[in-house]
């Protein structure tokens, strides 16, 4: 089985991705489970980092992120926060990056290709669903340990890991492993992202690999 559930259902799961990527000294950003009557945490947790991200755990496309730039926000917040039928926030700190990220394409440990996402000029996240916009962009062989390391970790055989520089601390940091990456789009390919083919090569012989040993 490609991906098993086991794996799939980490990757859905951002607290529990980060858990364990921590646990096997990978860098991602600090997070905090928050109980939802626990306002007086997330204040503490405020002061502390000066910015946060408060995460749906299972979302996608930057859909429900909300950045949390000081106390009077985290107030302001609250209520909505309460009104939601969560026991738990999940919140992250909010990393000084340039906005930018790259995305990492793993098939069986092996890279396959990486490119970039840029925010748009009103919006801090780089999805594409969150007006962000795709580019040319080259790995280096310590983003490419890293996200090898990040699906190896995750158990997943086809990954899509993203990760961005983090300014302050100097070092890159893994946001996300997903387990369902996309293709390049036409309009993408004509950019030149140009790994479609050996991302399908790869995962027919991973197919292959597999069905042999399962007979
Ligand atoms: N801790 C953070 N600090 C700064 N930016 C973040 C942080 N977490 C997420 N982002 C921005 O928000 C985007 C979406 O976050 P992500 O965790 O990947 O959720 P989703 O599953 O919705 O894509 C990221 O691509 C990044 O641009
Ligand atoms: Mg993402």
């Amino acid at each position: 089985m490609i991906n098993s559930y086991e794996s799939f259902a980490l990757t859905e799961d951002k607290f529990h991705t980060s858990l364990v990527l921590r646990n096997n000294g990978i860098k991602t950003a600090d997070y905090k489970l928050c109980h939802r009557d626990d306002g007086h945490e997330l204040k503490k947790i405020i002061k502390k980092w000066d910015r946060m991200v408060y995460k749906p755990t299972d979302g996608w496309g930057g859909l429900g992120l909300t950045k949390i730039e000081n106390e009077e926000t985290l107030n302001m917040l609250m209520p909505f926060l309460n009104q939601m039928d969560l026991r738990y926030f999940y919140v992250e700190k909010f990393i000084d990056y340039d906005n930018t990220d790259f995305r990492i394409d793993i098939v069986d440990g092996k890279f396959i290709g990486c490119y970039g996402r840029k925010a748009s000029a009103t919006d801090w996240r780089t999805n594409v669903t969150s007006g962000g916009s795709v580019f040319m962009r080259e790995a280096n062989d310590e983003i490419v340990d890293i996200a090898i390391k990040a699906a190896n970790t995750c158990g997943v055989d086809i990954a899509g890991v993203d990760i961005i520089y983090d300014r302050k601390k100097e070092e890159y940091v893994v946001l996300e492993v997903n387990g369902i990456p996309a293709f390049a789009t036409p309009d993408q390919e004509k950019m030149g992202l140009d790994f479609n083919d050996r991302k399908i090569d790869m995962i027919v012989d991973l197919i292959d690999r597999k069905t042999k040993k399962d007979k």
